[in-house]
């Protein structure tokens, strides 16, 4: 078929690169002739097209993607709350969840889009391949810092969290060594420890405790106290905010709100709270948060990004909708987006990442 028209749409939460791919998107769309349009905020620009926050749906050209690639965040917003498939809406002075896909399906077509590019995680491409099975021409673009989307070696957004949590890592050696310190970092890592691990590694932590490995108070003890034994009185423990203990669960803020995540919440505190009991060294608890997700992606995240905009583009043109672009490297290949949201990716405990880290002393808390 004829491709005149497509949009383009970042949902989920932000990550570094996204920029990146959609410049790279409109940039091999433009020179294809093609007009881009961007969704403002994930599908809410779909399903209301009157939405407006702050600009809401735009046109993009060369002009309007210019120098974006450095920039974090992305131009066209965001958001976790819109799955028309379990839309948030108030019915009788009540919340309640309903499906507007119909609506989206209807304003994809009133818009004259012959495709359209979802960049999200796992949970965008979950409506993604609900909206293609309803007739949509959907290519997925995986994206998340946490890196747990499967079917691809790495998702854009992922080096540079880990460098930012890596740089953390640095400053808290300097003043826990000052101190005679324990310093726990809790990093991003909701289902999968990537983050945590790979920072640990690259920064020298001492502990490192991932959602995939249940941890006990004693063994992170034993090590700080070991530590200090051979004269290294501090020590830089790492935590995923999605770390659980082996006799309790994930850290929660509360119940979960309707249409939202179960919100993580005081994982590094509750551990710094229970180690306290069991060695004599200060503690102080880090949480690095959102800092993660925002700032200027670093080279890797740019160019995958790059990579995967124009690959995006490139299976539209090809007629490959349903499928979702992918890092196996050194090639960018296309794989149906059913097989990415089958299952999650998740550090495995016996790999070599893990056995890597256990090699350089890095205690695991099991
Ligand atoms: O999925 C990416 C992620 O950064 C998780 O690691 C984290 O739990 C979540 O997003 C935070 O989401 P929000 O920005 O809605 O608080």
């Amino acid at each position: 078929m004829t491709i005149r028209k497509i949009g383009i749409m970042t949902g989920g939460g932000d990550c570094p690169g996204l920029n990146a791919v959609i410049r790279g998107a409109v940039l091999k769309a433009r020179s294809l002739g093609w007009e881009v349009l961007g969704i403002e905020d994930a599908t809410s620009g779909l399903i209301d097209l009157d939405y407006r926050s702050p600009h809401g749906n735009v046109w993009l050209d060369e002009g309007k993607v210019d120098r974006i690639h450095s920039k974090g965040g992305t131009i066209l917003g965001t958001s976790n709350r819109s799955d028309p498939f379990r839309f948030v809406v108030e019915k009788d002075g009540k919340k309640v969840e309903t499906d507007v896909s119909d609506r989206v399906v209807e304003n994809y077509n009133k818009l004259g889009l012959d495709a359209l590019i979802s960049i999200g995680g796992d949970g965008s491409m979950r409506i993604a391949e609900q909206l293609a099975r309803k007739g949509m021409r959907i290519v997925g673009v995986p994206k998340t810092i946490d890196q747990d989307v499967a079917g691809t070696d790495y998702t854009f957004g992922f080096q540079t969290a880990v460098q930012t949590a890596t740089e953390a890592l640095d400053r808290l050696h300097d003043t826990a060594e000052s101190h005679d310190r324990v310093m726990l970092l809790e990093v991003m890592g909701r289902d999968a420890g990537w983050i945590a691990l790979n920072a640990s590694i690259a920064g020298g932590a001492h502990v490192c405790l991932i959602p995939e490995i249940r941890y006990r108070v004693e063994p992170i003890a034993a090590a700080i106290k070991q530590r200090k034994a051979n004269g290294k009185p501090y020590s830089i423990v790492v935590m995923a905010e999605g770390a659980k203990p082996l006799d309790g669960d994930q850290s929660l803020l509360g119940p979960r709100g309707l249409g939202e995540m179960p919100r993580l919440f005081g994982a590094a505190h509750k551990l710094a709270t229970a180690l306290e009991r069991h060695v004599d060294l200060e503690i102080r608890v880090t949480v690095l948060g959102h800092l993660q997700r925002g700032g200027s992606p670093i080279q890797f995240d740019r160019v995958l990004g790059t990579r995967f905009g124009v690959a995006a583009v490139n299976c539209v043109e090809a007629g490959q909708f349903g499928y979702m672009v992918a890092l196996r490297t050194p090639d960018i290949v296309a794989v149906p987006i059913a097989e990415a949201i089958g299952h999650k990716r998740e550090v495995d405990p016996q790999g070599q990442l893990v056995r890597t880290g256990r090699d350089i002393g890095i205690c695991f808390g099991d």
